[in-house]
């Protein structure tokens, strides 16, 4: 697809969730259940030795949090105005809607903010215990299994923690954007059982780690600050599986078929990075969603996020021989974007050979 169809701001718009009272959400999906009679444990020993990591890692988001913890969400706000776009601090916003909003609409679009990206993390979380689940079912590995139901707890887990903490310490739920909605349709329903690996554990999983980091270094919230240090050190072993386990299944695949990963790989980074702009909350504060998003979209703020949010995918595809194979494709397609500075970025979540 041509970027300047794709990434037109109106195109971009047009995609929405229609029914946002939906409660329920189905994607079929046509993977084979594989079963597998080799049970050998350790014949894949980095994943065996995550596998033993996993076990004894577990915490419980019952005990391990002080949910008394008293969150003022406008002192966090406050606090961190980088957080909430930057107040339109640098940006010349004469003649927009923001040029009429004083501290009180500021202040309510950093608490909106937050509303809506704790709500994303939550959604996506789900995503990823649904994709980790079919894992258990359709990678034919026994040592990968096993990983991946100790995957499936964690994920559970995350989902636990923000669903609990949005109810009881943030203002509001957003449904999941359309976006995030579409990319996660797609992984869920790719009958190739890698594709759910590269979508999730390298793709999502790989900006989520990012996205946890960036808001952990920037928020003052002591009981976010230590959700987000519990669920990073999880994410990092999910990182760990995906990029173990595709190193090996690649080498099997023929040129063409990596070519496919490449481009699903581009594909759903292009998709989070550009369309994923929280349009929901702009239409929530009731100013033109369209132009918010153009302003949103020069923001300095936004620049570093959005690049940020390659600093373990890059590396990773790297590792996984991705932005190489061919001719190079992927390496050409993340230097358009400008972020192959990352490629040699530690990520430092693999145990050791
Ligand atoms: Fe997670
Ligand atoms: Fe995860």
């Amino acid at each position: 697809m041509p970027r300047d169809e794709t990434d037109d701001i109106e195109a971009i718009l047009a995609v929405t969730n229609t029914d946002t009272s939906e409660v329920e959400h189905a994607v079929p999906d046509a993977s084979d259940a594989m079963f597998t009679w080799d049970y050998q444990k350790g014949k894949r020993p980095r994943l065996a030795q995550l596998y033993e990591k996993a076990k004894v890692s577990m915490w419980n988001a019952e005990t391990d949090l002080d949910w008394e913890t008293e969150v003022d969400q406008e002192a966090v706000v406050m606090a961190n105005p980088a957080l909430a776009g930057g107040n339109g601090v640098g940006m010349d916003l004469t003649g927009t809607a923001f040029a009429k909003w004083g501290d009180k609409e500021w202040l309510r679009f950093g608490v909106e903010g937050q509303n809506w990206t704790l709500s994303q993390f939550l959604h996506g979380e789900q995503g990823a215990l649904v994709c980790t689940a079919k894992i258990v079912e359709s990678v034919p590995w026994v040592d990968a299994k096993y990983f991946a139901s100790t995957q499936v707890m964690d994920e559970a887990r995350h989902v636990e923690v923000f669903s609990r903490y949005l109810d009881t310490k943030l203002s509001g739920h957003y449904p999941i954007n359309a976006h995030l909605r579409l990319l996660l349709d797609d992984i869920v329903a790719d009958n190739r059982w890698d594709m759910t690996y590269l979508g999730m554990q390298v793709m999502v999983e790989g900006l989520a780690l990012a996205a946890f980091g960036f808001l952990r270094q920037l928020t003052t919230e002591p009981l976010l600050r230590e959700i987000l240090r519990l669920v990073m050190a999880d994410e990092a072993r999910h990182v760990a599986f995906g990029v173990l386990s595709l190193g090996e299944y690649y080498q099997h695949l023929s040129a063409s078929e990596i070519r496919e990963r490449q481009e699903f790989a581009f594909e759903a980074a292009v998709r989070m990075r550009d369309r994923f702009l929280q349009q929901e909350v702009f239409e929530r504060m009731g100013v033109p969603v369209k132009e918010a998003v153009s302003l949103v979209m020069q923001s300095p703020e936004r620049l570093v996020f959005q690049s940020m949010l390659f600093s373990k995918i890059v590396p990773n595809c790297a590792k996984l021989g991705l932005l190489d194979a061919g001719d190079g494709w992927l390496r050409q397609r993340f230097g358009e974007l400008g972020v192959l500075g990352f490629e040699s970025w530690p990520t430092g979540e693999e145990p050791e050979a």
